[in-house]
Formats: C-alpha cells, structure tokens, sequence
C-alpha cells in the first residue's frame, strides 16, 4: 500500500468525448504562459510565489541535472496554461461533462475519505517539446489563507509542517492527457519524499487522481532530444487550425509544432469537505486564520525545534528558514 492514495483511469472518457477535448484545446485557441511572478507580501518580500520549488530546480539544474544558465531553466518549466472552468464559471463551452466526471468525483472521496466534493477548477497545461516541470507540490489552501492573499510558499510550508492540519481545506487533482508526444511521463512519490518515484507514461485518454498539494509530483521533458524554443514571459501558444500551433510574441511566430509533439494535459481539482457544515465555515469564513497567528505558531515550532532563538529574523530571512525548514524534496 503506498503512503498516499491515488486511482488510475484508462481509459478516463470515451473516444469520441477524447476527442472532443483535443477540439476544445483547439477552439479555447490561444494560451499565454505560466510566469512566477513575485510576491508582494510582507513577509518574504522579493521571493518568488514559489520560491521553495523554483530554488529546489536551481539547485539541481532541472530535472537532468544540468548546467543550464537560469534563463533557458526558466523557459524549460515555463509551460502554457489556461483555465477552462473556475468555481461555477465556465469558461469554454463544452467542459461541463469534464468537470463534472463521476469517476473524478468518487475517487475523490475515496482520497480524504470525505464525501463533499466541490469542483474548483479545469484548466489546461501545454508544455512544448524540451519543456518539464519541476518536481513540487500544489499550493495546498486553508481557511483564511489561500493564494490570493498569502505568498504560495508560505501555504506550501504551513502543510508540510502539519501545523495547520485542522484549518486545511483538502484538495485532489485529477491529471489527465489528450497527446501523444515523446516523454513528458508523470512523476510523483507515492510513498512520499523518501520513497521511490512512479512513471507514468502522459499515455492519451488517461489520468490519475491524488492529492498533489501533498505527494510531490513532477513533469519529465517532453519530447526525444527536443531543442527549446527561445521562449519569454509573456508569449503565447497559438492554435493555427489543421493540427498546427505556433508561439507568437506579439505577432511574429517563434516556433512551429505539430499536435504530436506538444503535451496537453488537462487538470481538474475539487474541495473535498467532512460535511456541509466545514463547506459553510469555509464559504462564510466562520474559522480563518490570521497572518500574525501563522507565522507566531511558525516561529514558535521553529524555536522548540532548536532552530531559532528568541529574536525573530528579519521577514526575508524568517521566509528562508521556514522554506528550508519544513519543505523537504525528494533527494
Ligand atoms: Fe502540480
């Protein structure tokens, strides 16, 4: 039994319903790109959001380890991402069978072993060939802390510490894949950080459910010997019809690709509640928790643990120790 629950589905939907996702991706158009952009708060002022896995990547010259300047390393995990649902937001005509998958909903329950299931969010990830992804885990969410308020590493930190538990709103993600590029399999640690890693092959129609704010989880590089294109925040993927994409900045094309070679995947994540009662604390912010409070409960298991003295550092260098503290990557 591995450490973290998690369900495969192959095949996950029809043919016909397969295809139908492959010509929603088409007809959403055009995708911009996922930046890291940097963190406003108080706390860690000038880390990126997620400063704990763009440091871990760094640190290890990506995910085949080499000497790459930060700029093409930047460009590898910058994929292409929009959303097609968002709460009750459809965003894209024709997702609502997607989002509202039953064998999505079921093993969600099984994962937290809690029966409100509340879809959040649909959205697509592209990565083009020479593209990977960082191994990392989600932004998990807690009452009163969420990405729109605090640094998203900070949010990783609170749940790897386990201080937090009784505040956390658990979350699954369904991963799902619509290509059949060259590599760009699934990577993830089903018996956690010090466990060995399972490969999963990003094989058309199929997917795997877990808890990805817990189990770390990453993307190896798409394609066989695939060069980069020369990418920059803030270009964006275009569909131009008849199986052909292209990245644009602005108007001139920088690359071309054919279906085959980009990885589309799609992901679904859903609230997973105890009961309608936490659902409305959550909704009415009945139990949130403060800054103030999150990082004094931070600072004083830091102390018991030895690491800190009774000063409190300066907020970018607490950030620093929280990050190194409590996220522990696979070696
Ligand atoms: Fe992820």
């Amino acid at each position: 039994m591995p450490a973290h629950h998690y369900q495969l589905f192959d095949p996950l939907l029809s043919v016909a319903d397969a295809e139908r996702m492959v010509q929603l991706c088409e007809r959403f158009g055009a995708y911009g790109m996922y930046s890291q952009e940097a963190s406003e708060s108080d706390i860690g002022e000038g880390l990126a959001q997620r400063h704990d896995a763009v440091m871990n990547y760094i640190k290890r010259g990506g995910r085949r380890a080499q000497d790459e300047p930060l700029a093409v390393l930047a460009a590898r995990t910058n994929y292409f991402r929009e959303s097609y649902a968002y709460g009750d937001e459809i965003l894209i005509d024709g997702i609502e069978p997607f989002q509202r998958h039953a064998g999505f909903v079921e093993a969600a329950r099984a994962v937290h072993g809690r029966p409100v299931i509340v879809p959040a969010i649909v959205y697509a990830n592209i990565l083009l060939p020479g593209q990977e992804l960082a191994v990392h885990t989600d932004v998990p969410e807690f009452r009163g802390a969420n990405r729109k308020k605090f640094p998203q590493w900070l949010m990783v930190a609170m749940h790897h510490s386990g201080l937090f538990d009784a505040w956390r709103m658990p979350i699954v993600t369904g991963v799902s894949w619509f290509s059949a590029c060259a590599g760009g399999e699934f990577i993830f640690y089903p018996d956690g950080a010090d466990g060995a890693p399972a490969l999963l092959p990003a094989k058309c129609n199929t997917a795997i459910l877990l808890d990805t704010d817990s189990v770390f989880h990453g993307v190896e590089r798409v394609g066989v010997d695939a060069e980069l294109a020369p990418l920059r925040p803030g270009m964006r993927l275009v569909c131009d019809g008849g199986g052909r994409w292209s990245v644009r900045d602005g108007d001139a094309i920088v690359a071309a690709y054919a279906w085959d070679e980009l990885r589309f995947s799609v992901s679904w994540k859903a609230y997973c509640f105890t009961d309608e009662a936490e659902h409305r604390a959550w909704r009415e912010h009945t139990d949130d928790l403060a800054l103030d409070a999150i990082l004094d409960r931070l600072v004083a298991d830091l102390q018991s643990r030895g690491r800190l003295g009774d000063a409190r550092p300066a907020p970018t260098d607490l950030a620093l120790q929280i990050i190194d503290e409590y996220i522990k990557f696979p070696a």
